[in-house]
């Protein structure tokens, strides 16, 4: 009884660890209980088939060169039976076994190693509730002294039936463990694989959208070689326009996209005939009404890109004039999308301050003078949205910041 409990005990305090590094203790306190030379623990596996594992396999007179057979459940060995049956065997000796028997010692071991069985006793692992869970397979009972091994006896199955389903109950606890590690690694794995493939996409969407930028630069600069106004232009009135979006408080995605977009506001001056965008002298009623048409050429040409909606807005309102009396529609006041107010007033303040073949460039201060006073052209009351007039007088200096940092060299 004392044999029984200090294996009972043994058996509990092992903690969660690799379940051949259990197995093997196990199998070497069962050998020394029943005084066997070797044996095998086999663990009940089920996948689209069902066969028996060794996870530990133990011999005292032999080094172990493989790490044995799987076996089938539904083959002849001794071990499938006592999965099957759920029946203890005790065999004197496997190579004198009866034929009638419903299982069949299997040579091939012995043959390959050089090792000699005889005397066996296996016996099913279970669980509390009697479900087999594996086979331990004894064999050579050897007493100290004695040459040969001798048979197991049944007496020593007390000890057996005793401790069996303490055993059973710690398998299927570290297996148990086992497994929810195993699949935790398997999730683990799956997450690198994931954040890897994330990383991928969002380096890929980053190449689009630096590709989509440098596209639609391009494209500004290519409306630029129609027109009189070249260099810094338009990176200018993009930071202008970025200024006057952050000041006026609208979300980040508002300010990022204004900042690219207003670049395009004039890219309709590709369609309008060059000798009239070239012209040096002021320009008849005719070719003035066709000039004015850059503004709705420029919106067919960016309002086939969802991306630039924003830029199809300010490139056909950028001309519009708070009091209705600007082109191509006349819109007056909020019917002018807050986009193309922004960009007025940025491309405005940029032609002041820039040398024309007709004209002076002005210095900040008169620039400002002339958008906040007005002069024979500029009506700031008119022309402009007057809360945007006030953030530029209150922001005026980063304007010329802009300007001075991004000046035609
Ligand atoms: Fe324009």
């Amino acid at each position: 009884m004392n044999k029984i409990l200090e294996f009972i005990e043994y058996v509990e305090q092992i903690k969660e660890e690799s379940l051949s590094l259990f197995l093997d203790k196990i199998l070497i306190k069962l050998r020394k209980a029943t005084e066997s030379e070797a044996g095998t623990i086999y663990i009940l596996r089920k996948k689209r088939k069902t066969w028996l594992e060794p996870v530990s396999i133990q011999n005292d007179k032999m080094p172990l060169s493989h790490s044995g057979f799987n076996i089938d459940i539904n083959g002849p060995a001794i071990a499938s039976y006592v999965a099957v049956s759920g029946k203890y065997v005790l065999i004197d000796d496997v190579y004198t076994l009866q034929n009638d028997l419903p299982y069949r010692f299997n040579p091939s071991y012995d043959q390959e190693s050089g090792y000699k069985s005889k005397s066996v006793m296996a016996f099913p692992l279970s669980t509390f509730e009697g479900k087999t869970i594996g086979v331990v397979q004894l064999i050579n009972r050897r007493l100290k002294g004695v040459k040969s091994p001798i048979p197991f006896e049944s007496g020593q199955l007390k000890f057996i039936s005793a401790v069996n389903h303490i055993i059973g109950r710690a398998i299927e606890r570290i297996d148990a463990h086992e497994k929810m590690a195993l699949k935790k690694k398997e999730l683990e794995k799956k997450n690198r694989l994931l954040e890897k493939q994330r990383k991928i996409i969002t380096e890929q969407q980053q190449e689009t959208e630096q590709a989509f930028k440098i596209s639609i630069e391009l494209l500004a600069k290519a409306a630029e070689l129609h027109d009189e106004v070249t260099g810094n232009h338009i990176v200018r009135v993009n930071e202008y326009s970025y200024v006057l979006a952050q000041e006026y408080g609208m979300p980040k995605e508002f300010c990022d996209e204004i900042r690219y977009c207003a670049q395009l506001h004039d890219v309709g001056k590709m369609s309008v005939n060059s000798a009239i965008l070239k012209k040096q002298q002021q320009l008849n009623p005719e070719e003035r009404a066709e000039m004015n048409l850059h503004t709705y050429y420029g919106y067919k040409i960016l309002i086939q890109s969802d991306r630039l909606k924003m830029a199809a807005d300010i490139a056909y309102c950028h001309h519009e004039k708070w009091d209705g009396t600007g082109y191509p529609r006349h819109l007056k006041g909020n019917e002018i999308p807050l986009s193309a107010r922004i960009v007025q007033l940025a491309d405005i303040y940029d032609a002041l301050r820039s040398e024309r073949p007709y004209k002076k460039g002005y210095t900040h201060t008169e620039a400002m003078d002339i958008l906040l006073k007005g002069d024979d052209r500029i009506d700031p009351k008119g022309h402009f949205d007057s809360d945007l007039l006030k953030i530029l007088e209150r922001c005026h200096e980063k304007f010329n910041y802009i300007w001075i940092a991004l000046t035609d060299k």
